[in-house]
């Protein structure tokens, strides 16, 4: 199970030292984007995350949690690992998300709310390299892990057969849910609160991944 730190539960007034604290105990570093409309919060964007992208040299997942990502996703200054990841609920017909992130020439993922039926994505499945699995509501950090996402999970694992296509999980990971979340067949964790949320994250880090060993 590859874990992926989300910076939104990391102290803002000073993201780049937060988020070296941990790079060399991680796979990817993940970015919570949020606009206030979509969902009711507001975050950081392209300047932020761009100003990041050159002080650490691991993947990032941008997590685009905002109405017209399409406008914004070419503002994002990607590496070919980065995945940018859209909600299904923001764009019916994908089309022009799919072509703006290949123009960018990063990884496409998709993703949708807890209540928004797996079958909206299936149709697009062999366009993306990654789908992220919500188990929570969009829009903060810090809440409770939905159980559905479990069924949720094994059931895209079994969609996805043996295409070469991830499965990322997102929200209330922690030591007592991470376990459940790799038999189910996620392959990469997104956790925030579990590891900035602790004053000693290498601890944190080696506690996640033991809880899924
Ligand atoms: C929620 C975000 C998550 C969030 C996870 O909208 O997409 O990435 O940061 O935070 P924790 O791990 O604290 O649930
Ligand atoms: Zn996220």
């Amino acid at each position: 199970m590859k874990l992926s730190p989300s910076l939104l539960s990391a102290d803002f007034c000073c993201l780049a030292d937060e988020a070296l604290s941990v790079e060399g105990l991680v796979d990817r570093f993940h970015w919570d984007v949020m606009d206030g409309h979509f969902v009711p919060n507001l975050t950081f964007g392209p300047p932020v995350v761009n100003a990041l992208r050159k002080k650490l040299h691991i993947p990032f997942d941008i997590h685009l949690m905002i109405d017209h990502p399409e406008d914004y996703a070419p503002q994002f200054a990607t590496h070919p690992d980065d995945v940018i990841i859209f909600h299904i609920e923001t764009q019916p017909d994908p089309s022009a998300m799919f072509r703006v992130i290949a123009a960018q020439g990063a990884r496409c993922g998709i993703t949708l709310k807890p209540g928004t039926s797996l079958k909206t994505i299936e149709p697009y499945i062999d366009e993306v390299s990654m789908v992220l699995v919500m188990s929570v509501e969009p829009g903060f950090g810090g809440q409770q892990f939905i159980p559905e996402a479990l069924a949720r999970v094994r059931e895209l694992r079994a969609v996805i057969g043996t295409r070469d296509i991830e499965i990322f999980i997102d929200g209330g990971i922690n030591a007592a849910t991470i376990g459940d979340v790799a038999r189910a067949g996620a392959d990469i964790a997104i956790a925030g609160s579990a590891i900035f949320g602790k004053p000693d994250r290498a601890a944190a880090i080696r506690t996640l991944r033991e809880a899924c060993s």
